[in-house]
């Protein structure tokens, strides 16, 4: 069998405002009429059957998750006491689906991604889910880079090919976690490194394995919770063994540690949508340069961002290179090259609270 395990415990603060704690990135129409987490389940969908997927997340977006996708059994949300990175969230979903599908081959991936070729995205993971069926082998898909982020992961493959199935699969040389701009910049000129999607595949006995291997901590703590599984999961011993878990991505935890990586290249239209700046990949831009959603009368404006809210018009006059977006209670306007750090505007609200 073939399992799906998709995290959407992500709070989503770079599309702030229009990403809220109550309603993150995930659950956003941002691109289609249709929420990113439900665009992720419908893709998936195509290759398994619903009970074969599984969200995990924490307690506030539980009813979100039954109200966008209702079709998902209920006992495939799987409820985080507290956010711990994604480490254990992997962990805490490796353990419930081992429970459910003994033996399966496990797609881990994010719920807030964009993937524009859908019947490629199937190819790929057929691959993949055949070349992690063998041995112990962990794969990723890896995305072309266009240009030095730091924000991403980044492979290095080998020449060396997996005995090629329908598509070419490289044995990784090594993976690293957001490598500062210099390594990154260094990464680009050697050009055999892909980033990485943040999409994994591998045997549930396998991520089991590396867990134990590489986070013994971690492998303590799932142990002493799987007695408990089945239980609520505010169950004292869920909810005392969770705080307890260290607090990593399996990208630091896993990922850069582990062997017998393989990546699967691909070209899938896929966009983390990270920022407000992902629109200008997203949409059609105007003559101008503009990505423009809502009402907005705009002159002499050009390469901004512009998103009114409920009917509201937006006119702007003579601007450049800004981002705009009004909210009910909120309008963010800041400067391209600042959207990365829309998080301070969080952070400072917080503090004035
Ligand atoms: N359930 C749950 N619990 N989900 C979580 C948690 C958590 O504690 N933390 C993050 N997530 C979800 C997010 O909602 C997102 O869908 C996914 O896990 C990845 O987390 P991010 O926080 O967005 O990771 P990142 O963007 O810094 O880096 C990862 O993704 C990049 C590609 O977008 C890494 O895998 C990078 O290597 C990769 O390049
Ligand atoms: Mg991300």
């Amino acid at each position: 069998t073939v399992t799906s395990v998709i995290m959407a415990g992500g709070k989503g603060e770079r599309f702030w405002p229009k990403s809220r704690t109550n309603l993150p990135k995930q659950f956003l129409n941002i691109a289609g009429n249709k929420s990113m987490i439900q665009q992720t389940v419908a893709r998936l969908e195509k290759l398994m059957d619903i009970k074969q997927i599984f969200i995990v997340t924490n307690e506030s977006y539980a009813e979100l998750i039954g109200a966008q996708i209702p079709k998902l059994p209920t006992n495939n949300i799987i409820i985080e006491p507290i956010g711990r990175n994604t480490a254990p969230c992997v962990g805490l979903a490796s353990l419930i689906v081992e429970e459910r599908y003994p033996d399966s081959t496990m797609i881990v991936l994010p719920s807030d991604h964009i993937i524009k070729d859908e019947s490629e995205f199937i190819n790929i993971l057929e691959t993949a889910v055949h070349v992690a069926q063998q041995q112990e082998n962990i794969v990723t898909l890896g995305v072309s880079p266009t240009g030095p982020e730091t924000g991403y992961g980044y492979i290095e493959r080998t020449d060396e090919m997996w005995d090629s199935f329908n598509t070419p699969v490289y044995k990784v040389n090594q993976f690293v976690e957001k490598p500062n701009l210099e390594i990154a910049q260094k990464y680009i000129e050697e050009g055999n490194f892909y980033w990485n999607s943040g999409i994994f595949i591998w045997k549930s006995k396998t991520i089991r394995k590396r867990i134990q291997q590489f986070m013994p901590d971690m492998d303590v703590l799932l142990k002493d919770i799987q007695p408990a599984l089945g239980t609520p999961w505010e169950s004292d011993t869920i909810k005392q063994k969770f705080l307890e878990m260290p607090d990593q991505s399996i990208d630091y935890g896993i990922m850069e540690k582990a062997d017998h990586i393989y990546v699967v290249p691909c070209q899938l239209g896929w966009d983390d949508v990270g920022s407000w700046t992902a629109l200008d990949r997203i949409d059609d831009r105007d003559d101008n340069g503009n990505v423009i959603r809502g009402n907005i009368l705009n002159i002499d404006t050009k390469n901004c961002i512009i998103e009114s809210n409920d009917g509201k018009l937006i006119a702007t006059l003579g601007i450049e290179d800004l981002i705009v977006v009004d909210t009910e209670d909120v309008t963010l306007i800041c400067t391209k090259d600042k959207a990365q750090e829309v998080k301070k505007l969080l952070k400072e609200l917080r503090t004035q609270k």
